[in-house]
């Protein structure tokens, strides 16, 4: 070894942390770049984990030993395998302190409305699932729209520096919108569009399918924004009547868990719409319910309810619930130039209107 050698290797030996300073997470990480190189998994394991939508350590990590069961392991070697996946990305037995700062990487997404983001706390949370749900037209899928763009902003101005994954079952996406929007932020369209990676699914199984396979996508191409739109169409026209039922929330529980793991795995904001059907039986209450049951209601983190005001562009946000937020509502307004807040000469016209 010369000279030069000896120092740098004394200077990294000096910048680590001494033993009993170090995190649980930093004594746990081993380096495993790709799953090939955990430990008891060979070529064959590999081959069919990557079957199985298995492609990356990050999303191996956030996989139960059950998920693993048609790779043909048994229990015991699955756990390791999981095991070893958790402790490469750092997310074994944690501290309470680590448990804070990985809560410190949560970071905040924009919706371009100031009203709407003060409701949410400052925006939409990576880790997370943030659901927005009502009846057609009320600006779902345009608010869809928005975050694909907002997501390619500094974090300064409200973004992620990330690009979008944007699954679309009805076939509702449209590029004029994002030019539109990007335009109106001073972006270059040419430059946003690349950063959206778009998949139309087209059966609920597809569906599916694509978010199970995204893994290598998301870590590619730095996706900070996972979008499903819509989450249940497919779903609820594909399992009809009350027999179909139980299969059909299961689907859904699953899709919604993969999603979960893969917003955590890489730190990404995810995005569900969903629709409403109105319970005409109901005496109490609000006779509105968003589809999908329990399942939905409890995976989705955040649930924001949209619904119009009497005409014009303005919509009414709620949110109905939320981990550890009150319950709020605000209004915005979805023009040719994206998601924006009501100025205030607007809500005074509007307050003197409702006067007369
Ligand atoms: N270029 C535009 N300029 C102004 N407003 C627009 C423009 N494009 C769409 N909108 C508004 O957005 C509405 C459509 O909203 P969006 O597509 O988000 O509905 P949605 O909630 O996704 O409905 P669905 O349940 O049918 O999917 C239109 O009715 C219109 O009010
Ligand atoms: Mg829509």
């Amino acid at each position: 070894m010369n000279e030069e050698d000896a120092e740098n290797q004394n200077e990294e030996q000096e910048s680590e942390a001494p033993e009993h300073e170090k995190t649980v997470t930093e004594l746990n990480k081993e380096k495993y770049q790709f799953i090939e190189d955990l430990p008891g998994v060979g070529p064959a394991t590999a081959a069919k984990l990557k079957e199985l939508g298995y492609h990356t350590v990050e999303s191996l990590a956030m996989a139960t030993a059950r998920e693993l069961e048609p790779v043909g392991v048994s229990d015991k070697k699955a756990f390791q395998i999981i095991d070893a996946a958790r402790s490469a990305i750092g997310i074994s037995f944690i501290r309470a302190d680590e448990l804070y700062k990985m809560r410190q990487n949560v970071a905040r997404l924009s919706t371009g409305s100031k009203a709407l983001n003060q409701i949410l706390d400052g925006g939409l949370e990576t880790q997370t699932i943030t659901e927005f749900y009502g009846e057609y037209g009320t600006g779902k899928s345009q608010i869809c729209h928005q975050l694909c763009v907002n997501v390619q902003l500094p974090t300064d101005r409200g973004g992620l520096n990330g690009a979008a994954l944007y699954v679309d079952t009805e076939n509702t996406f449209r590029l004029e919108r994002i030019v539109q929007m990007s335009k109106f932020l001073g972006l270059d369209p040419e430059r946003v569009v690349k950063n959206i990676i778009y998949a139309e699914a087209y059966t609920s199984d597809h569906q599916m399918f694509l978010l199970e396979n995204a893994d290598e996508i998301i870590k590619a191409n730095n996706i900070k924004l996972i979008i499903v739109d819509s989450l249940t169409a497919h779903f609820r026209s594909e399992y009809i009547g009350r027999e179909m039922l139980a299969s059909r929330q299961q689907k859904l529980n699953k899709h919604m868990h993969k999603l979960i793991g893969l917003s955590r795995a890489f730190n990404a904001v995810a995005v569900v719409t969903n629709q409403v059907m109105a319970k005409p039986d109901q005496f109490f209450g609000d006779a509105i319910h968003p589809i999908g049951g329990n399942i939905v209601g409890h995976t989705s983190h955040t649930r924001l309810y949209l619904r119009r005001a009497s005409h014009g562009p303005t919509r009414i946000a709620r949110l109905v619930s939320s981990p550890y937020l009150p319950e709020g509502e605000e209004i915005f307004k979805v023009t040719e130039n994206g998601i924006e807040d009501i100025s205030e000469e607007e809500k005074a016209e509007k307050a003197s209107k409702s006067r007369r």
